[in-house]
């Protein structure tokens, strides 16, 4: 079975084609980043006159890369939400009217569940059950995933994302939006210990977290630099400003790790699946894998991440995870009236 899979749910239009058989056959993608770039964030109609733009040519280019034709085609998997309400439209709007056209059924998808499973496109995937860290710009979740739809939420964030929050520091320390890889990178060049930012919820005993505070935090630092009114010079800014990113990314990277083992520890589950656009982030990839392998390691403990390119927004994690639903007996749904879904609970999916 050949599952196109299209992704719309925020600033990055994605195309896939999976096959049940033989895998992922061709995937393309447009980021939209450039476009918002000069806005410091996403700008919703932008964001879907772009996926407009963008859905036929890409989907006429994972066509014409894995040699396949329309007619190849089985079922559409599309993100139904959570996002953007226009944006997803797009996309729910044109896989069912290519699904229409083809007579072949639809299989809405939910992005969070893409991204839950994406570490399953790699060469060695993980087994169930699994431990999953969701990090994205919009979620921050830690999840017991016993199979495929059976997912349990053991917390998530009160208040900002870890990604929002990557976005927000960023952008105090003058990186252009998106912001997280860039702090990311500038943090590779900052002093660790030059400063401590607080580590919210560390200790709380649950499996919440909250971020809102620690961008505060970063904030207050930088105020009370730019305070001083020092003619300081711009090498001595530029450490400051990596001495910073260092510190916030520590911080986020502490709280991360230390309640992702804390939930393998409670569930009695060895193996972590760390997903989201903030599971890129080499430092956190860095603090896990440690930490994981240090103290699960003779249980078989392992930490499973996406391939880079599946990290953030895709195509392959839709066609992937509709595929699945299909193959676990989500009855597809024929072509005809569909909705896009903004605000969608996970454990509804
Ligand atoms: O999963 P994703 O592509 O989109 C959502 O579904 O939200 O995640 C995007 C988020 C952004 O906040 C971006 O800044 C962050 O992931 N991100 C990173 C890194 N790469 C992307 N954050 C920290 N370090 C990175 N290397
Ligand atoms: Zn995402």
């Amino acid at each position: 079975m050949r599952v196109l899979g299209i992704e719309s749910s925020c600033d990055e239009t994605g195309v896939a084609l999976y096959d049940t058989e033989a895998g992922l056959l061709a995937h393309a993608l447009f980021s939209q980043v450039a476009l918002h770039a000069e806005y410091g964030g996403v700008v919703p109609e932008l964001a879907s006159r772009d996926h407009i733009r963008r859905l036929v040519p890409l989907t006429r280019e994972v066509l014409k890369v894995s040699g396949r034709c329309f007619s190849d085609v089985d079922a559409i998997a599309y993100t139904q939400g959570p996002g953007l309400a226009g944006a997803l439209l797009t996309g729910c709007a044109f896989a069912t009217g290519l699904a229409s056209a083809l007579d072949v059924p639809v299989l809405p998808v939910h992005h969070l569940e893409g991204h839950l499973l994406s570490p399953m496109l790699a060469p060695d995937p993980p087994e169930f059950p699994f431990i999953a860290l969701l990090v994205s710009g919009g979620h921050t979740q830690l999840l017991r995933v016993a199979g495929i739809g059976r997912y349990e939420l053991l917390g998530e964030t009160l208040d900002d994302a870890a990604g929002e929050a990557f976005d927000k520091t960023a952008k105090l320390l003058g990186l252009a939006y998106p912001g997280g890889a860039a702090l990311s990178i500038l943090a590779r060049q900052g002093s660790p210990g030059r400063f401590t930012l607080p580590r919210p919820l560390r200790d709380s005993g649950d499996f919440c977290f909250s971020f809102a505070g620690l961008k505060t935090a970063a904030r207050t630092l930088i105020c009370a630099e730019d305070a001083t009114g020092k003619a300081v010079a711009e090498e001595e800014k530029a450490v400051f400003r990596a001495d910073v990113a260092r510190a916030f990314q520590e911080a986020v990277v502490e709280v991360l790790t230390r309640k992702a083992l804390a939930a393998m520890r409670a569930c009695g589950v060895y193996r972590l699946v760390v997903a989201g656009g903030v599971g890129a982030n080499w430092a956190l990839r860095q603090s896990l894998t440690l930490a994981v392998e240090g103290e699960f390691g003779e249980n078989g403990g392992r930490v499973h991440y996406p391939e880079l390119e599946f990290c953030t927004d895709n195509g392959a994690m839709i066609a992937f995870a509709g595929a699945m639903r299909f193959l676990h007996g989500a009855p597809p749904q024929k072509a005809g009236a569909f909705s896009a879904r903004p605000r969608w609970d996970l454990r509804e999916a």
